[in-house]
Order: C-alpha cells, then structure tokens, then sequence
C-alpha cells in the first residue's frame, strides 16, 4: 500500500513537473530570445527566408516581374554554353556559361581561388580542375581580380559585386558622381542584379539576339517570359539579364536546417549548432556585421583586411594595382570606403574551399580562427580603416567547434540542386563544355 501511494505521488509530481515548458531546451528559449533581442523587427520573421516558389515575398524589380516561364528560362540559360559565342581565340567558342564561375555544388563559387571562364579548360570535381588554355596570354582569359561571390539568396542583396557598384538605389544614393565605365547603367534606375547582369553578359563574352535564340530554340521562351517587349528588342542581352536575374532570385536557401528551425522546428538543429547560434547572435558578435536576412548586410561595407588574391600568388591578370583589392573605395573613389567590402550572405559557404575575396583562407575554422584574433593580414591596409567590430573575441576551442557546428550545418541547404536545370536547350555539356571538361563532366 505504501509502495502504491508512493508511486501515485510520483506520478502526480512527473505530471506537474513535466509541464510544455519544462521540457523545452533551455537552449532554445536562450537562442530565440537572442535573436529576437538583434532582429530588426524583433522577431525571428527577420531571418526567415522565403519559399522560392512564393513569388510575391521575394524582392524584385518592378521592371522585372518574377514569372514561371522567365524563371525557366533563366534556369537555362545560366548554364548554357551554347551562348559563350564571343572568346578571345575561336578555339574557345561555345565552352563556358555563368555556371563555370558559380558551381553549384560548391556554393556557386567557382571552385578555385579564381574563376576562369573564356580561356579555361577542364572542370575537375567541383571546377577545382580548370586552368588557363596554353595559347592564351595571361592577360586575354575572362578572369577578374576577386573571388566570384556566392549568388545565392541575391535577391537579398541590393547592390551587387564585392565593391556594391551596381544598383541605383540604396546605399547607392548618393553615389551618382561616379557612375562611371560599366556603373553607368545605374543611370537605368534598375536594381542592382537586373543593371549587373546587363553588363555581365558583355563582360563574360556572351551572345544573345534573334539569330542566336532560334538556333538554340530559346525563341519560344522569351516570347513567353517578354511578350510586352517588341519583338526586335525581345532577343537581346537586356532580355537576357533579365531572366537570368529572375532566376538567381529564386537561389534560396530556405530548406537550410536553420531556416527550419527559425520556423518552428525546434529538433532542426542540434544542441551544439544551437550553442554555436547562440555565438553567432552574440558573444562572438557575428551579427554586428551580418545581419541581413540571409546573414549578409545590404547597406554597409567594412574593411577586416584581408589579402587581395594576388597576393595568394596563383591567380591571374591582376596585380597590386587592381580596382577590385579597394572594395568600396575602388567604386566611390572616396577615402572614407577604402578597402571596405561587402559583407556577404553565409548560407553554403561550407561548401566553398575559399573564403573572403581574395581567397587567402580555405577552410571555415581557418575564417573563424581569423575573427577571433582579429590580426589584419593585409600590410596595404592601414589601421584606421580597419572595422571597430574586428576584434579580438577570446573564444574557447569548444566555442570555435560550436561556431564551426552553426556555420557549416545549420547555414547548409543540401537541396540546392533542385535550382539546376537537367539540360539546357542546345543539348551542350555544362557548366562546361571544352573536350576536357566534357570527359570531367561525364558528357560523352
Ligand atoms: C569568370 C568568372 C565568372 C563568370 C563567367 C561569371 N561570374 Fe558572376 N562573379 C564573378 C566574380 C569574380 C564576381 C565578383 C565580382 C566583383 O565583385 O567585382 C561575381 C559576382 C556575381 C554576382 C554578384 C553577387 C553579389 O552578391 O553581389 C552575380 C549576381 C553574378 N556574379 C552573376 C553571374 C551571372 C548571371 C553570370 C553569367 C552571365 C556570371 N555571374 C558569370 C565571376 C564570374
Ligand atoms: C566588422 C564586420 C564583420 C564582423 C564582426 C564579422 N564579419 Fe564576417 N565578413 C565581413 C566582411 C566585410 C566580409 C568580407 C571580407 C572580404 O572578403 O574582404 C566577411 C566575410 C565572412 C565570411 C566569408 C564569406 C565569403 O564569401 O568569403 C564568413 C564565413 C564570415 N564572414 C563569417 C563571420 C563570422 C562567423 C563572424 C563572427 C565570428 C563574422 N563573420 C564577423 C564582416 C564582418
């Protein structure tokens, strides 16, 4: 009896004790409330990153309505290499898309510490494998003086490329004494990824018109996606870009463990992510530089000084003198911006072997070791230029586990590939499309 009347009390203090909110994660309550405490809006909604199929929550450009068919063909023709019609060396022709210089599977990065597209060949794995044609001169491959940017999540990004020059709006405003060489389609009044690409497809020696869409069989696409443009402008490099941004803007990372947790999926992450979270949000201070919805900043720029890619000593066609080693500075030409970056969205990054945008580190404890000393390693920039928020942040080496845990599990969306078209219409390999990359890739 006595035994029996024990065992019912028990009973009754497991029901009281056990009570929703008890057997909750402390974890959580404490993540949850540092978020909310560093979220704009004040709740974890800030961070939440919208399905790519919900059109009206993804910001876009009025000129440049999100449509299904427009996605479509952006999908395409972000990989088509049957539009790399303009190289240094004919040889070249028809061998590389934007996909050479933003893999997928490794972040739509390039897979090495520079991208080469026109002049390149080979692919590797992952595109670590490519390397600059033999009859090309250093000075003729389409390469550029940085690292290419992750391009996921970019509709979140008002102002593209490291230096924020594109883009006419925002932390733009302001800057028009400078719109100048390729800044000038800013005068447009288009957003930053719509003006970019209108002048990528040029940069990259891409192709596109009449002729070249029906060939392809891309015609009956842009008379879907662009039947408000008169048919002679209908085929054309502005048509182009924008597809394209349309369907970069759809690069979302929405099924990344923390988006699930920020949705109410508690068991999405665990208790170590969460801790390495809870860093992030706060004691390392992650969030005072990246705290824009996909963790990037879309207004300010900041100097941690890191080495230029030239100075990594592989890279080519770039020097000390190179526009891009500026950052900010080397678009407004103003002593205030230089050597100040973007701060860029970190969803994927993990999947990257180069980090920052001169490449200088390849691993993401690498990244974090360099954040928790807080040693600029770039002698050209000097002190006072350098971020007040870069500083030491004595972090333990559980704490560094846990931060690494947040980093490159709970910031990793392992279904990008559902963004990848299963063949673009020329019937071409890609991303490439020279006879190397074409064994690499499996074409044949
Ligand atoms: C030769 C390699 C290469 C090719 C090809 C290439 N890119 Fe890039 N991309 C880069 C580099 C490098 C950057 C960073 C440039 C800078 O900041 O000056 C970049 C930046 C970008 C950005 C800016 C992202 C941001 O957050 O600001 C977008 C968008 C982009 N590329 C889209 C494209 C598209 C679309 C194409 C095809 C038309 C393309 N790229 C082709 C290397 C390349
Ligand atoms: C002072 C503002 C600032 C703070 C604080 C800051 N970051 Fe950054 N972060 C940046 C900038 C700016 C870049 C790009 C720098 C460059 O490449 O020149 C960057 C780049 C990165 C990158 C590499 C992204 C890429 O595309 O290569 C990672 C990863 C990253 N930060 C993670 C973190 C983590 C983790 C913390 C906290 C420990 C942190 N950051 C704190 C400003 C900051």
């Amino acid at each position: 009896m006595a035994k029996i009347t024990y065992c019912l009390l028990c009973l009754a203090v497991l029901m009281i004790g056990c009570t929703a909110d008890e057997l909750k994660n402390p974890l959580d309550h404490q993540l949850q409330t540092a978020i909310k405490r560093v979220s704009p809006t004040g709740d974890l909604d800030h961070f939440i990153l919208p399905d790519p199929k919900d059109y009206n929550s993804i910001p876009q450009d009025p000129n440049n309505p999100l449509t299904d068919v427009k996605v479509e063909l952006g999908k395409m023709l972000f990989y088509e290499t049957g539009i790399a019609l303009n190289p240094k060396h004919p040889e070249s022709k028809g061998t590389w898309s934007c996909a050479t210089c933003h893999v997928p599977e490794v972040g739509f990065m390039a897979g090495r510490a520079q991208g080469i597209a026109d002049g390149g060949i080979g692919f590797g794995t992952v595109g670590e494998g490519r390397t600059k044609m033999f009859f090309y001169e250093d000075s003729e491959p389409d390469v550029q003086g940085a690292r290419a940017l992750n391009v996921m999540n970019v509709a979140f990004v008002p102002n593209t490329t490291w230096s924020g020059k594109f883009g006419s709006k925002g932390a733009n405003e302001g800057t028009e004494d400078v719109w100048e060489g390729d800044a000038k389609i800013n005068e447009f009044g288009l957003e930053g990824l719509e003006s970019q690409l209108i002048e990528g497809i040029k940069l990259h020696r891409m192709v596109m018109n009449p002729v070249v869409a029906d060939t392809l069989g891309y015609k009956p696409y842009f008379d879907a996606a662009f039947s408000e443009f008169p048919e002679s402008e209908r085929y054309s490099d502005i048509t182009t870009a924008f597809a394209l941004a349309a369907y970069l803007r759809t690069l979302i990372s929405d099924k990344a463990p923390f988006q699930k947790y920020l949705r109410g999926q508690e068991d999405a992450m665990s208790d170590q992510e969460k801790r390495g979270a809870l860093l992030f949000f706060g004691k390392a201070g992650c969030i005072k530089c990246h705290n824009g919805k996909p963790l990037n900043n879309p207004d300010h720029f900041y100097a941690i000084g890191v080495k230029d890619l030239y100075q990594g000593g592989e890279a080519i066609n770039t020097d000390q003198n190179d526009i891009r080693n500026f950052g900010r500075g080397g678009f407004t030409k103003r002593e205030e911006d230089m050597y100040k970056f973007k701060v860029p969205q970190l969803y994927n990054m993990c999947q990257s072997n180069f980090f920052f945008h001169g490449s200088s580190k390849t691993t993401m404890m690498e990244v974090i070791e360099y954040f928790d000393k807080a040693v600029p390693e770039n002698p050209n920039v000097p002190a006072s230029q350098i971020a007040p928020q870069f500083r030491p942040l004595g972090l333990t080496e559980e704490e560094k586990q846990d931060l690494h845990a947040f980093l490159t599990i709970s910031l990793l969306d392992k279904d990008m590939h559902r963004h990848v078209p299963e063949q673009v219409l020329s019937g071409n390999c890609f991303p490439n499309n020279d006879p190397q990359s074409q064994q690499d890739l499996n074409c044949n």
